[in-house]
């Protein structure tokens, strides 16, 4: 059922600077779910009423997940990165040669995100090309606006031979399969699109990067991968390419405008402008950086010089698939980054002294700032935007959510600290119900 009239109270950050509150707020929506007014104190004989106690949000977007990760979320993350990936990631990955197997996680993978209020995600899919499109075909039926790669990586050196492309010709000819795929099934600009997915620079050959970057020119598709991780993965890069990850993705070609890098613990001030000049922005996976980083990528730094940032849950490399335990993780690592460099007791300095990311900001990365490192139309209730949007219950009954009477900015805050599953009472992409 296509809405085109909603009465709610409503919170969104447009922008980095500010939440706005639009109180007894009418949103009104064309025939393609895109907001054509938003009329405070408006009314209409056909809206639909947010019962009272919900509030509407803007929908989530996640700028990190690898779908098929989904069956080992929350577990063998005590391990270093390059051992979880070859004992457990790249045989899990494998498997979905299945296409049976591809559909059982992928419908639970995408039913559950949209249930936790994700309405948009940019996705990492496997090798495989059949269950890459089968990926796409799933998040158009559920209505999930998602970018989708078929993961490349062809470097004998790092990928085991039971899985990883045969070649870089394959890796290349397969990612435009996909392409080929999405564009066939959402049109350029739809619900869903393509995004070319170099694993990581460890996990391809020069051959393939460099082809991966001449199908980015042609065809102007997003590239995502992961960039300065790790100790091990940064290191890796520098050893083989004799400069960073940021550097030699500019050497290929890949960074490019609206294109999403992962993590980015280590990445150096020059290596954010290289980032920031090419339109290219960071998924902040900050669970997950806990886990396999074990380091803090400079949040404020990167927002301080303009690069475009958002959340990323790092399915599974980090153990929520839910944007408010990512926006949770964000605050809480921030404060543990900039921890008061206290002059009157020198001998307890730790930390950078860097200001702190607040929850409102946090809201801002989950919900526009993600959308606008995409480069996706959603994230606000502004005129022109997709009407992708959740209804939170805040009423005790609902969920995990006690009010206690908070309004404004600290019921805001509330929501996000404390809202679960239950608490999503609804959720809409282009102004469609879905669940
Ligand atoms: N680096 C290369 N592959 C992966 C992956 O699947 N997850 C994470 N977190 N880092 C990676
Ligand atoms: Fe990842």
């Amino acid at each position: 059922m296509r809405l085109h009239h909603i009465k709610a109270n409503a919170f969104h950050a447009p922008t980095l600077a500010a939440v706005e509150e639009l109180p007894d707020t009418l949103i009104t929506c064309d025939d393609q779910g895109t907001i054509v007014a938003v009329t405070p104190g408006g009314d209409h004989a056909d809206a639909l009423r947010l019962p009272a106690g919900q509030v509407l949000l803007p929908g989530f977007v996640d700028l990190h997940v690898h779908a098929p990760q989904y069956p080992q979320l929350g577990s063998a993350l005590d391990l270093p990165l390059e051992d979880w990936l070859q004992h457990y990631t790249f045989p899990l990955e494998a498997r979905y040669a299945d296409l049976d197997f591809a559909r059982d996680v992928y419908s639970a993978l995408i039913d559950d995100m949209l249930a936790l209020g994700t309405t948009a995600a940019l996705h990492f899919a496997t090798v495989h090309v059949p269950a890459t499109n089968l990926l796409a075909d799933i998040c158009l039926a559920k209505g999930q606006r998602a970018v989708i790669g078929k993961v490349a990586m062809d470097d004998p050196a790092a990928c085991p031979d039971y899985y990883r492309d045969a070649s870089a010709a394959d890796a290349v000819a397969g990612t435009r399969a996909v392409i080929d795929h999405i564009h066939t099934i959402a049109g350029v600009g739809g619900l869903v699109a393509p995004a070319i997915t170099p694993r990581f620079i460890p996990s391809c050959t020069d051959e393939c990067l460099h082809g991966l970057g001449q199908l980015a020119a042609e065809t102007g598709v997003r590239v995502q991968s992961h960039i300065s991780e790790s100790d091990w993965a940064h290191g890796y890069v520098q050893d083989r390419m004799g400069q960073s990850d940021a550097e030699s993705l500019a050497h290929f070609g890949l960074l490019r405008p609206h294109s999403v890098f992962a993590h980015g613990t280590h990445l150096s001030e020059s290596d954010m402008a290289l980032l920031r000049d090419h339109g290219a922005g960071v998924a902040h996976c900050a669970a997950s950086n806990a886990y396999f980083a074990g380091a803090v990528f400079p949040l404020r730094r990167a927002l301080d010089m303009g690069l475009n940032t958002g959340l990323g849950t790092d399915i599974s490399g980090g153990p929520s698939p839910s944007i408010f335990e990512a926006a949770r993780m964000t605050v809480a690592a921030s404060r543990i980054r900039q921890r008061g460099v206290d002059a009157a007791a020198p001998s307890d300095q730790r930390g950078t002294g860097e200001a702190p990311i607040d929850m409102a900001t946090a809201f801002h990365l989950a919900t526009r700032g993600g959308a606008q490192t995409l480069g996706l139309p959603t994230g606000s209730f502004a005129v022109g935007m997709k009407f992708d949007a959740m209804a939170v219950d805040t009423t005790a009954a609902a969920g995990t959510i006690r009010p206690f009477g908070a309004t404004g900015l600290r019921l805001l805050e509330k929501i996000l600290h404390t809202a679960s599953r239950p608490n999503i009472a609804a959720v809409w992409t282009d102004g469609v119900r879905r669940v």
